[in-house]
């Protein structure tokens, strides 16, 4: 290909040429992006044909299991074994880090069906990757990532992509390529919308009811779904807010998941201008100990974050 060419089209650009032109990136994060693409197309489509039920079974963190979430599992680790790409992976349905070829050069952490207790109800549900150079992912922090993207199956499916060169977002099309919705995604510093986890808390929780009350008192309005990719996709989206998941006497160390879903997270929306914190330190920088490490996370508006914190702390 001739250097500085550009396709001449006015359709609008593919993920492919979308990568190739912006994500500046070489070709084997491309093509493992492009894998990952390919993969969540077919969950896409195995949530329209799976049956809904449970298997009996439950993940690592004992949460019950739909058929849904292991068959998305199985499709994306099927993908990512066929990139010969991956020298390891981790699922949130694993209890262990997969071991593939060991000179392969990233490693790829993942949740196959973020919100999947909502699958029923037929709520917007997503799929959350986070990718690394190298090996184990122990010891390592969200800000290692090179790459963080997600997919949402709502009414429509979409697929938002981070190369360190800021948040773009891509919708499938009736011919099943994803094309460019929107580039460079931005989060203002003020939040006009809350979305708040870990509700019950603020009764045993003061400074949260104080949160609380000071977001009810400002006259945000609450935008709450169940589902982390929806809820942070709202933010993305609307360009503000904030979504907070503090720790309480159920969850001492919040419930969500740093390597799955906090950390993937907090890369995408710190390249849209907003902010990550567990309450006292940035997600980015929090080093992963375990897989099964769960974190405090309130994400969003930078503004917003740090002042929740601030109140949180107090
Ligand atoms: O994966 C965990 C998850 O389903 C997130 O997607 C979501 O933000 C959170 O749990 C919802 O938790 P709760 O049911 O306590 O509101
Ligand atoms: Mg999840």
């Amino acid at each position: 290909m001739q250097a500085g060419y550009q396709c001449a089209s006015s359709l609008r650009p593919s993920l492919n040429e979308h990568l190739f032109s912006k994500g500046k990136i070489g070709d084997e994060l491309r093509h493992l992006i492009l894998h990952i693409a390919q993969a969540a197309k077919y969950v896409h489509s195995a949530i329209r044909t799976t049956e809904m039920g449970l298997t009996g079974t439950r993940n690592q963190f004992g949460e019950k299991q739909l058929k849904l979430d292991l068959v998305s599992d199985d499709i994306i680790q099927q993908h990512l074994c066929e990139s010969r790409l991956v020298r390891s992976f981790v699922s949130e349905e694993h209890k262990e880090i997969v071991e593939l070829a060991h000179d392969a050069p990233y490693s790829v952490v993942f949740d196959p069906l973020d919100g999947s207790s909502l699958v029923d109800v037929n709520f917007s549900i997503g799929s959350i990757f986070g990718i690394f150079r190298g090996g184990s992912i122990v010891g390592k922090k969200p800000e290692d990532q090179v790459a963080a993207l997600y997919t949402i199956y709502g009414p429509r499916t979409l697929l938002v992509y981070c190369t360190c060169n800021g948040v773009h977002e891509f919708i499938l099309n009736e011919v099943g390529e994803f094309i460019l919705l929107r580039e460079f995604l931005g989060i203002a510093d003020g939040a006009k919308n809350f979305s708040p986890g870990n509700l019950n808390s603020i009764l045993d929780d003061k400074p949260y009811h104080d949160v609380l009350h000071a977001w009810l008192h400002e006259g945000v309005k609450l935008r709450y779904s169940g589902c982390m990719v929806a809820d942070i996709h709202h933010i993305l989206s609307k360009g503000q807010g904030v979504f907070a998941y503090p720790a309480g006497s159920r969850y001492p160390d919040g419930k969500l998941r740093l390597v799955f879903e906090c950390g993937p997270f907090a890369y995408i929306v710190h390249h849209a201008g907003g902010a990550a914190s567990d309450g006292k330190i940035a997600i980015m920088g929090k080093e992963i100990t375990s897989i099964e490490q769960t974190t405090p996370v309130i994400i969003g508006s930078c503004k917003e974050v740090e002042r929740t914190c601030a109140l949180l702390t107090r």
